[in-house]
């Protein structure tokens, strides 16, 4: 089982737009996928249940929370998601004042459930998990907890500029930076294609190759409550999830 983070401190920049559409992918690949919603906006649950319940503040904080309870089953038979609700932001100051060691133990707590036998038997490949956009005690115990973190970008001068100070929370949190991908790119507006240079330019190797489109596609298939491959499996939008989940694999070295 491989942990992966979708993170960035700065908000809308579609972490869950692609944790969403990356967990379809790998299910679609016959992976089984445990997605993990740490947002109390619950936006990632809403998406995947009609009705989230507040089974992850509760597994952080108390000890009698069992996988059974805490997690929900998904319309996609190879997806389960523990959900979030606003319960979530209320315990954060409660999390916070746990030590160090129980914080951690209590976010691993979390993990190990994948390594319960799920539906069929099988246990999960996958833990993907949609983060919030903030840096708290929580987020760094999740952060230092998981394999590995992706980080989604909007193209902007500001956004290219504030990624040292992402990838400077991910490794004060000790743990593996795969790379950092640019959203709503649009390959009409110059200076989308200069600042998608510029970012190849200062990350190197860690500017994923993979871009994705702004497009109408990924804006409502997620109001309409599908991916992007279900909602037009045909176009460059559902494409480009298809190549950044390979490539996240590829990165991940599976
Ligand atoms: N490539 C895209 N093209 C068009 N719309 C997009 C694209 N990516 C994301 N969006 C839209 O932008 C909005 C914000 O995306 P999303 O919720 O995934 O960001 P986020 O980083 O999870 O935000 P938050 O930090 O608030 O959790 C959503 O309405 C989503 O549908
Ligand atoms: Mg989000």
């Amino acid at each position: 089982m491989i942990s992966i983070a979708l993170y960035n401190n700065k908000g809308g920049v579609g972490k869950t737009t692609s944790v969403i559409n990356i967990s379809q992918q790998l299910a679609l690949k016959d992976k089984s996928v445990l997605v993990v919603d740490l947002d109390g906006q619950a936006n990632c649950s809403r998406f995947f249940v009609d009705e989230p319940k507040a089974g992850l503040a509760e597994a952080l904080i108390k000890h009698v929370v069992t996988p059974a309870n805490a997690k929900c089953n998904t319309r996609y038979p190879n997806i389960d998601i523990i959900t979030a609700t606003a319960e979530l932001n209320k315990i954060l100051p409660e999390f916070g004042a746990l030590d160090e060691e129980t914080q951690f133990k209590q976010v691993e707590k979390i993990f190990s459930f994948s390594e319960m036998p799920w539906y069929g038997g099988k246990k999960y490949d996958y833990i993907l998990i949609d983060m919030p956009p903030a840096l708290n005690e929580l987020t760094k115990a999740v952060l230092g907890a998981c394999d590995i973190v992706f980080v989604p970008i909007e193209l902007g001068l500001f956004s290219i500029q504030g990624i040292p100070t992402v990838t400077d929370i991910i490794s004060r949190c000790g743990t593996k930076f795969g790379g950092c991908f640019a959203n709503r790119f649009d390959k009409d507006n110059p200076s989308d294609v200069q600042l998608l240079e510029m970012l190849h330019g200062n990350l190197g190797k860690k500017a994923m190759n993979t871009v994705i489109p702004y497009s109408r596609v990924i804006k409502n298939s997620i109001n309409f409550s599908v991916s992007a491959s279900e909602y037009m499996n045909w176009t460059n939008a559902s494409d480009s999830f298809k190549k950044l989940t390979d490539e996240i694999l590829e990165r991940i070295g599976e």
